[in-house]
This record gives C-alpha cells, structure tokens and sequence, in this order.
C-alpha cells in the first residue's frame, strides 16, 4: 500500500527527511483559502479586509505569504510586529490588537508606522494619547466592544460575552468612542468585535453584526466619521470527519447583503466590512508528522500508542478538549483497524487523541495528526525541556524549513546561574 500523502507529498519522506515530531503547512492550502474568502467578498461586491489573525500561526515565511497575498495582519505583540517587519510586510496594513498594551509597546507600534491600533480600553486610550504626544503623531485607531452576545463555542474561546475581559462594554461604547475622537493625534475609523473562536453558527454572529451596526449608527449620529467595523474572525472549521461544516464561504456574501439591507434601513452609509480570520486560512493547511514509540495494550482496558510529541506541540486537547483524527502514514498491507489511545510523551496525561482508528499501529510508524496548521505550533511549548518542532512549508513539489527546528543548544541559552551558586 502507498504512503500517505499530505499536500502532494509523501508524509513519510517528509518525517525522514525533517525528521519527527515535525508541523507540515501547505503554501498551496493557504493562498487557496485566502483567495476563496477574497473571491467571496468580491462577488458580494462591497468593500471588504480580511485581516489574518497571526496568532494562529505565524513567522517571517507566513509573513512573506500574506503580503503577496495583498491582505492585512492581525498582530497581537511586539514579536508578531517584529516577525512582520522581518518578513518586509508594510507595516500600514498591520492591525495591532491587544487587551492590555503596555505604553513602550504602543510607543513601538506608532514609531513603526502601524497601520491602525484597535483599543481595548479607556486606560490604553490615555497611554496612547500619551504616546502619540510624546512622539507628535496621529494614529488611527477602532475600539474593540464587547457586544455581550454569546457563541457556542467552548468557554475559553468566547470573548464577545458581557463579563469579558476584553473590550469595552457595550453600554459605555459611545460615550468613549465620542470623546476619543476629539483628542488629539487619535482618529477613531472604526469599532471592532469578536465575538470567539471555532464558532459553527451563524446565529452570534450575525447578533454581533446588528449590534455592532447599531451602535455605529449611533456614533455616527453623534457626529464621528466612522467608515469600518471589523467584525473579527472565529470562522469553525471541521476537526473531524463528519463534523458540523460552518460554510465561511457562503456565510460572506450572506453577512454582506445582511449589513447592506441593515444600512438602508438605518439610513447609514455601508461601512468598509474587515474580517479577522486565523484558524480558517491555515488550520486544515497543517499537519503534525509524529513517530510512534511504544505501544502497550492493557488487557481488558485498552490499547496505548506513544507519540514523540504531544501536550507541547498540541495543547488544545488538553485546554479545550479539542478533538482530532489520525493516520498512520507508512503503507500498511493489514486493513486491521483498531481504536487505541494516542499519548504523547509530556510528564502529565496528555492525552492527544483519546479513541483513534489506526491501521494497527506498531514501533516505528510516521502518524499525522491532520487539522493542526492552526494554534499548535504558536501555541507550542518547552515543557518538561523537549525542543520546539520544525516546520516545513510544502509548496507544490517543493518543501523547505520555515521554522527551523529548535536546538538543545538553544533551549539551554537562556539559562544563567546567580553568581551565589557558582
Ligand atoms: N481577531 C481577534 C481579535 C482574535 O482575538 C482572534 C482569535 C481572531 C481574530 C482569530 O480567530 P479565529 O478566526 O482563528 O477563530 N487558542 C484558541 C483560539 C484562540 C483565539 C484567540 N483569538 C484555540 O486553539 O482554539
């Protein structure tokens, strides 16, 4: 039998050539979903961004695709601006996000130029309008609100609800988005939701789109040019197979005619509509090439199979009880399925995939763990001192490192001994 192939490639002369536990991506995956939203927006005809959030996956290579693909980045710290600059992204087109910027890291965003920063609250205004005096110049800026609508997702990841941390709160919205706008050096273009992550659901998502045209009508009234809600990202994906689809493609051009009836009603120009996808452009782009390394079976209880990774290359089973599939990858003769438990090798139960179907797994088999191009390598960790994996960008035929694999010479360099212990 074959060995499995992922983007084109065969999965097993990856992990052979790259060695394991290793994050593949696809370029090819990546463009075609950027594009596909972009094409979605443009049928819709109206005036759109998409912004990629960074947080699910970024580096200077990542970088370098999303500014030929001509679209703006969501970037959430001074790495992730640092990450863009290295990669030459023009630093207009970064929206920068943040619950609580420190004043030197709005003073870096401003001296480089950010494109827009979206304020999360009244204590960041005032270190802003600090800053921008400090430095003599005008920002533009949106304010990230609170909406209070709740998405069906699991708890960590709702952050549109009332008792949240981020954002201002609804009700207090206008007031602060009328006085911010007459400071000086602060422009307000825009108001910003997002409402949470892995939503499946049209339903909060279009309460939050309401609300949100709501009070831009309101501001507007009051006399503030605002031209843009960006209405954040949280596009589900399948996990699995046979999982709830949310269409995000066919969700564009309903949300659009959506916000256009809602403009006309309100008598309210059409506002630049931004769009803050992560996990959508590059979760199902991802794949994790593991090596098994022990299996065990324990009579009348289960089967276990080790992985050389785990909790610190995926840790959204063990936050979120996230749920995912695997394969083995080297071609195997048997068809002899069986449910195991994949493990990995952190110090604790990490647990990846609790009932995984595999080609009866032996020592020395390459599994991929499919749908991990979002949350898992920015998400990964040096617990229990195990390196960070490589990645490896597939484009067409062609595969080459974009995070190069993380040494133990470097894992141990940060480390300093006070001079009482010498
Ligand atoms: N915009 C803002 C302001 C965000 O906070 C996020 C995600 C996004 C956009 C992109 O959301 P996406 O389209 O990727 O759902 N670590 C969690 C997800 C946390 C999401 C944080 N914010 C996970 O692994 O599920």
């Amino acid at each position: 039998m074959e060995n499995v192939k992922f983007s084109g490639h065969d999965t097993v002369a990856l992990a052979k050539k790259y060695g394991t536990p290793l994050y593949v991506m696809s370029e090819d995956i990546i463009r075609d979903r950027i594009e596909s939203v972009k094409k979605a927006f443009e049928e819709a005809s109206c005036d759109y961004e998409i912004n990629f959030a960074g947080k699910a996956f970024t580096n200077v290579a990542m970088c370098k695709i999303v500014a030929s693909e001509n679209i703006a980045l969501d970037a959430v710290s001074v790495g992730e601006m640092l990450t863009a600059m290295a990669a030459g992204f023009p630093m207009e087109r970064v929206c920068y996000h943040g619950n609580n910027k420190k004043s030197s890291e709005l003073k870096f965003a401003v001296e480089n130029g950010v494109g827009l920063i979206v304020v999360d609250s009244e204590d960041e205004l005032k270190k802003l309008t600090q800053v921008t005096a400090e430095l003599n110049k005008d920002v533009k800026i949106m304010f990230r609100i609170s909406p209070g609508v709740e998405a069906h997702t699991h708890e960590l990841i709702q952050t549109g609800i009332q008792d949240t941390k981020f954002g201002l709160p609804f009700e207090q919205a206008k007031d602060i988005v009328v006085r911010a706008n007459q400071l000086p050096h602060i422009s307000v273009v825009g108001i910003h939701c997002h409402i949470g992550s892995q939503i499946v659901d049209e339903v909060p998502f279009i309460a939050a789109a309401d609300k949100m045209i709501g009070l831009y009508q309101a501001i507007r009234n009051e006399g503030v040019d605002l031209r843009a809600i960006n209405l954040g990202g949280g596009f589900g994906i399948p996990y699995l197979q046979g999982d709830e689809y949310f269409d995000t493609l066919k969700y564009i051009p309903k949300l659009v005619q959506h916000v256009k009836t809602m403009c006309a009603e309100k008598q309210v120009p059409m506002p630049k509509l931004i769009v803050e996808p992560g996990r959508f452009l590059v979760c199902e782009a991802g794949a994790t090439l593991y090596t098994v390394g022990t299996v065990k079976t324990i009579p009348g209880v289960r089967k276990y199979i080790s992985v050389d990774g785990g909790m610190n290359d995926n840790p959204r089973p063990a936050l979120y009880g996230a749920e995912y599939e695997a394969v083995i990858c080297n071609g195997k003769a048997t068809e002899d399925m069986e449910e195991v438990r994949v493990s990995g090798r952190a110090c604790e139960t990490d647990t990846l995939i609790d009932k995984a179907v595999l080609n009866h797994p032996e020592v020395g088999d390459i599994l991929m763990v499919r749908n991990t191009g979002a949350y898992n390598y920015s998400m990964a960790s040096r617990y229990n001192r195990f390196p960070i994996p490589a990645v490896v960008l597939l484009s067409g035929d062609c595969s080459g490192i974009m995070v190069e694999r993380e040494s133990y010479q470097e894992l141990l360099s940060h480390d300093r001994v006070p001079d009482w212990l010498k």
